[in-house]
């Protein structure tokens, strides 16, 4: 069961604080009732309990408060990001519980850190990634071209996962022809609860595309073309080339963080849009609304819930006396709904202004790929106004993930329209 169970009450400034010890709460951000009931745990608990401990995992600290998310991402000498999988070492990594693959530069922190953030920064500036606009214009034209004459689609394996899947191969410089791989096993990794068959099978195509990945770095040292890969495989940092190890976590990095997570921002408007039919014609009357709703669809799903880290010093914190290598998870959607932050936090509100949501992070780790994600949900909103009349949901037959611990998605969502005509696009020409 995931709820808070007990109240604390805030340190006020200069106050001596006794470490609370009724601040321990029944929570687990991967239960099944946790998905179904997040939004009133996290109001529950920003009431009575901000900052709490929950005993699962080996135990962790969860912030639930804008402020305090704020305050934690923002010190990063005392909350870690650092992934170290040698034995004894306190140092989980963004995600509980830690992930046995390191992501860098997201599980690094400085000086070590600075570098690689560097030498990727120039690939996802404003410029850069709206610079993929026609590209992702034309892969959205061909995934609608596939459905347009039937009148059917599902929204997410036809056009949500699809459209970033191809992005991100592409930016990466990954051959496009196993787009149904990168695309299916990508969205699948993330729903797909552990210890199933079918997590062992989606296992083994994460690791196919790996493999697949490994063999362009290993052409790229050799050859470089014009792509992410190659730059990797030419460049130093801190004066040494990048193993294909490190490498290979940069890339299931961008991977993993540009994919799934920019389906669930676009699954969770497609529902939400369905069952608000005046907001979609608002939308389609004017799509230059687009660039505003994405931000409070942002906020309001929150695609990537909260992450993580872990304290390197003992540490006064929200009342509570944390101690090096204890666990910190940062809830992004529980901040994105905090009332101190957000006038009606529950409210959507598509022109919202201002809009500071965190589902982005911030600080230093913030999210370097949050251009694509902004430009990817313009693109294939605009074109789903442009083409599918009569838009129909079927939401009686979608499914929402089971766990939302980490990313808050939909596994698939049937849809109907007008039956309507095909586009040009080249990327059909040379893909189906
Ligand atoms: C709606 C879509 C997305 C959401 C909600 C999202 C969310 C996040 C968040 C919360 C972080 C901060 C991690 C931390 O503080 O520990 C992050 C980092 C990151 N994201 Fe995204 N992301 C999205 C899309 C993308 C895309 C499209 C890409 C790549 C094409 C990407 C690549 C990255 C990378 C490389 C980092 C690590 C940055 C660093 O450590 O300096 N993300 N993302």
């Amino acid at each position: 069961m995931a709820q808070a169970t007990a109240a604390i009450r805030r340190a006020q400034p200069g106050e001596t604080v006794t470490p609370p010890t009724n601040a321990e709460i029944m929570f687990d951000h991967h239960s099944a009732d946790h998905a179904d009931n997040w939004v009133s745990v996290y109001e529950n608990m920003r009431d009575k309990c901000p900052v709490a401990h929950s005993s699962s995992y080996g135990g962790f600290y969860v912030l639930t408060k804008y402020a305090d998310v704020a305050a934690a991402i923002g010190d990063d000498d005392t909350f870690s990001s650092l992934n170290q999988q040698e034995e004894g070492s306190i140092f989980g990594g963004i995600i509980i519980p830690p992930s046995p693959m390191v992501s860098c530069p997201v599980e690094m922190d400085p000086p070590d850190f600075h570098g690689y953030r560097k030498l990727l920064n120039p690939y996802f500036t404003p410029r850069y990634s709206n610079s993929w606009e026609p590209f992702t214009r034309d892969v959205t034209t061909a995934m609608l071209n596939r459905v347009i004459e039937s009148g059917k689609l599902d929204l997410i394996h036809d056009l949500a996962s699809p459209v970033p899947a191809l992005l991100t191969a592409k930016l990466l410089g990954l051959p496009l022809h196993d787009w149904r791989l990168y695309s299916d096993i990508s969205h699948k990794v993330v729903y797909t609860p552990r210890d199933t068959p079918e997590f062992d099978e989606t296992t083994k195509g994460l690791l196919e595309i790996l493999a697949k990945v490994q063999l362009v770095v290993d052409e790229r040292r050799v050859e470089p073309k014009d792509d992410l890969i190659s730059a990797l495989t030419q460049a130093t940092v801190n004066g040494s080339p990048l193993s294909s190890e490190r490498i290979m976590e940069i890339c299931h990095l961008v991977i993993a963080g540009g994919n799934d997570t920019t389906t669930a921002l676009l699954s969770n408007a497609f529902a939400w849009l369905q069952e608000h039919p005046d907001q979609l014609e608002w939308l389609r009357e004017d799509p230059s609304r687009l660039p505003a709703a994405c931000e409070e669809f942002l906020r309001i799903f929150t695609p990537t819930q909260g992450l993580a880290r872990t304290v390197t010093r003992d540490v006064e914190f929200g009342g509570h006396q944390m101690k090096r290598g204890d666990r910190v998870l940062l809830a992004f959607a529980s901040a994105n709904r905090d009332p101190e932050a957000f006038p009606n936090p529950d409210e959507v509100v598509l022109d919202r202004f201002p809009n500071r949501h965190q589902a982005f992070g911030l600080g230093i780790h913030r999210c370097l790929g949050s251009n694509y994600a902004r430009m990817e949900f313009v693109v294939v909103m605009e074109e789903l106004l442009r083409r599918l009349d009569d838009l129909d949901v079927k939401l009686d037959a979608a499914h929402r993930y089971e766990s939302v611990g980490i990313v808050n998605g939909w596994v698939d969502m049937p849809a109907t329209f007008k039956p309507g005509e095909r586009f040009d696009s080249e990327f059909e020409k040379e893909f189906f």
